[in-house]
């Protein structure tokens, strides 16, 4: 197992990375109150819930431990799925020590999080990853939070777990496009805050994808150690912790555009990783090099390097004009400096925008 650990000004947790975590009963105990609610979908119930229960009450055979299984889906992650969970900590009587668990990918818990943020003005919670995309990256930091019909996590709350436990072994049910997703992400970090590791990903990229097990650890810790180094720095993004949305502008403009659901996070991240490496190359900070480097380890992964079918200038231009970073009706971007160094500007020229989305057009 290997720890890392985030410290905030007002929060310390630790991240554990390793094989078999679930079951390791003496990792949880330490954060559980007597009331413990697990949150889980219909997938991953079946496959990890049992496990992760006989860790839970291993320790103390009095503590309550519940759960509630919500339906699977981007397309739930919505205000009326977390009234579910609301209902079940109200039927149950739970106060306002209990300790919420989040078992499953990015949806849960973001999900989770955001309602540990709002039942009884806050509660306890603990991640538990089980996709890649939320093991390097949605489980850390403390972004929490729902869709609105109108715009992608829009609804939400900072709220940092007490832990961070992400057991590897749970990997090995992920289907090859949600593991594939999660690369992107991996990537994302290499690009944004670290060359050394954007080349050990080249080098090491067909282990990945052959999900080698001690190369998915590695990629696994350096981006967790990537983010919570970014997120120390600025917890609730006033400034650096905007790199982290490398791509994410015309990703959420996909996701949007497509519908939740139809194109996963990461293949949506995917193409905005490669639309803002090949705008950072217009505005000449990078070489064209660089963004057949990322075209390449795309396509490798299988993950989509064009837009959709059919997604103009104009459905990215309206929505790109909804995202978080626009301030005073100014669109701000997060562009490439060089490889590994990554900028958050407003200053940028919007005809080479409009090149680089109408280049991607399919
Ligand atoms: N909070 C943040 O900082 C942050 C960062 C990035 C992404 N996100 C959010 O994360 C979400 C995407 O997360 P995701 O990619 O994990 O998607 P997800 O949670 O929908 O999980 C993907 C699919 O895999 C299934 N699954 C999960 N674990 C499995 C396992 N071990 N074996 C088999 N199937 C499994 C899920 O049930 C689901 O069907 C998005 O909503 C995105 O907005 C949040
Ligand atoms: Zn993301």
């Amino acid at each position: 197992m290997k720890t890392l650990s985030l410290d905030l000004p007002a929060h310390h947790y630790d991240i554990h990375i390793g094989a078999g975590l679930l079951a390791q009963a003496e990792l949880l105990a330490p954060h559980l109150s007597p009331e413990v609610l697990v949150v889980t979908n219909e997938t991953i119930a079946p496959l990890y819930l049992a496990r992760l229960e006989a860790a839970l009450v291993k320790p103390d055979a009095n503590r309550r431990i519940e759960s509630v299984v919500l339906p699977d889906g981007e397309q739930h992650k919505h205000l009326r799925t977390l009234d579910q969970v609301f209902t079940r900590l109200l039927e149950l009587n739970y106060s306002r020590r209990c300790t919420l668990l989040a078992l499953g990918g990015g949806v849960i818990g973001d999900m989770t999080g955001f309602a540990a943020a709002c039942y009884q003005r806050g509660v306890n919670y603990i991640q538990l990853p089980t996709t890649l995309l939320s093991q390097v990256d949605s489980s850390v930091g403390g972004k929490t939070g729902v869709n609105h019909a109108l715009g992608k996590n829009m609804i939400g709350a900072f709220k940092q777990p007490e832990l961070v436990l992400i057991d590897t072994d749970t990997l090995s049910t992920l289907p090859d496009r949600e593991y594939a997703a999660g690369l992107a992400e991996v990537l994302k970090y290499g690009l944004i805050a670290d060359a050394g590791f954007f080349d050990w990903l080249e080098q090491h990229w067909s282990d990945l994808l052959a999900r080698r097990s001690d190369v998915v650890s590695e990629a696994i810790y350096r981006s967790c150690a990537l983010k919570a180094e970014v997120v120390a720095e600025d917890e609730t993004e006033q400034g650096r912790r905007a790199i982290l949305n490398l791509g994410h502008t015309f990703g959420h403009a996909i996701e949007t555009w497509t519908g939740y659901g139809a194109w996963l996070h990461g293949e949506a991240v995917a193409t905005g990783l490669l639309m803002a490496t090949d705008l950072s190359q217009r505005l000449g900070h990078v070489d064209v090099a660089l963004v057949e480097r990322v075209r390449t380890l795309l396509l490798q992964a299988e993950l989509p390097v064009r837009s959709p079918t059919g997604m103009a200038r104009d459905n990215y231009l309206q929505l790109m004009a909804r995202d978080k970073k626009v301030e005073s009706g100014v669109l701000r971007l997060v562009l490439l400096n060089t490889l590994g160094h990554a900028i958050v500007t407003s200053d940028f020229a919007v005809q080479a925008l409009y090149e680089t989305i109408d280049h991607f057009k399919s």
